[in-house]
């Protein structure tokens, strides 16, 4: 059967555009192609930087909702919380026993993360992060990974590790192909349109979350950094800003880049700004009130995950007594 899966972080109150339209947006399509999809939330990556416990529950069931508002769709996809489904955390030890911990250290994510806390402190579990993210993958025998391009060099390391493994130990992962929509696989900051958008930006000006107030992130669009040309065009090098905000409104609306820079032609900047800070708006202003209405209803939220736990422990159980078989563990009597 063919399986996608992907997980986003539950380490804010609000996914931001650049987790939508990276990620999110290409799980909804997706969960129609494949014959199974598994989308999750990844709390037990979340605790790797200190995390307010109650924050950190609240913000699991948020995500859920916004996973739900967004299109996820319960009846076609197994949604869950990675901590409910401990065979992955038993598969991260394996993993990590052959990770070698120059390749580790490899890791740029982990680099950046760990410079920003002073790389003394940063914790033991920030090294091993993405270990935990080729267990998630590796536990489901997936064959694709919706992800933005900050991913990609964690897809490589599961590649790696999977393809490591059935070497040594005998045929046992199917190895997992990356899958990143070129368009849409980095989302800028509206205010530094040469780096992603973030939410650990200096600065939250260049941030969108989805469930702003729609009137603040009409304002942040229109201070959004341009150029000082003034033909709207797409052009990442010399034009970052004017690019990032034709690629939103051309992900939001389903036009082409194309279609969208002849439809300026002899516009001004301003237009531009306009008419995308009202597209987010169109976007976004329906899919709060359903966020709300969603978490309204914890109940439904949480026999969800229920529901959803269930299917994946059965799946990650299979991999890792097979996984545990073959490093040679005795099957317990
Ligand atoms: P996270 O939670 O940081 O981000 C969730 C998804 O959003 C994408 N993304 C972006 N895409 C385009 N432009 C941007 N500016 C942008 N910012 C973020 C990310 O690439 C990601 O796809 N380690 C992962 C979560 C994870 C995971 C997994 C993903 C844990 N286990 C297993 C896939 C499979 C992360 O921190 O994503």
């Amino acid at each position: 059967r063919a399986r996608v899966l992907s997980g986003i972080q539950p380490t804010s109150d609000s996914f931001h555009l650049g987790n939508y339209l990276g990620a999110v947006k290409q799980w909804v399509a997706l969960q129609d192609d494949f014959d199974d999809a598994f989308y999750f939330i990844p709390d037990m990556h979340a605790i790797t930087v200190p995390t307010d416990p109650a924050a950190l529950r609240d913000r699991t069931r948020r995500s859920v909702a916004q996973l739900l508002a967004l299109g996820v769709d319960p009846a076609k996809s197994t949604i869950y919380v990675q901590s409910h489904v401990p065979e992955i955390a038993q598969l991260t030890w394996v993993l990590s026993c052959i990770t070698g911990f120059g390749e580790a250290s490899r890791m740029t994510q982990f680099k950046d993360k760990a410079a920003r806390q002073g790389t003394e402190g940063a914790a033991v579990g920030l090294f091993t992060y993405p270990i935990l993210m080729a267990a998630d993958i590796l536990a489901f025998q997936v064959d694709s990974v919706p992800v933005g391009e900050d991913q990609r060099q964690h897809l490589e390391l599961t590649r790696d590790l999977a393809n490591r493994f059935n070497t040594r130990f005998g045929e046992t992962f199917t190895v997992p192909d990356a899958y990143i929509v070129k368009e849409f696989a980095k989302i800028y900051d509206l205010q530094n349109p040469t780096a992603k958008m973030s939410k650990s930006a200096d600065s939250d000006a260049g941030l969108i979350n989805l469930l702003d107030e729609p009137k603040r992130s009409a304002k942040k669009i229109r201070s959004a950094v341009t150029d000082s040309d003034s033909v709207v065009a797409f052009d990442r090098e010399n034009k970052p800003g004017v690019s990032n905000l034709l690629t939103i409104q051309s992900a939001l609306t389903g036009r082409s880049i194309d279609e969208l820079v002849a439809s300026y032609e002899g516009k001004q900047y301003g237009h531009l700004k306009v008419e995308t800070a009202e597209v987010l708006s169109d976007f976004v202003t329906p899919l709060r009130g359903k966020v709300d209405e969603l978490l309204a209803d914890t109940d439904h939220l949480d026999a969800i995950l229920a529901a959803g736990a269930h299917k994946a422990r059965a799946i990650a159980a299979t991999t890792l007594s097979d996984v545990y078989d073959k490093v040679g563990f005795l099957a317990p009597a």
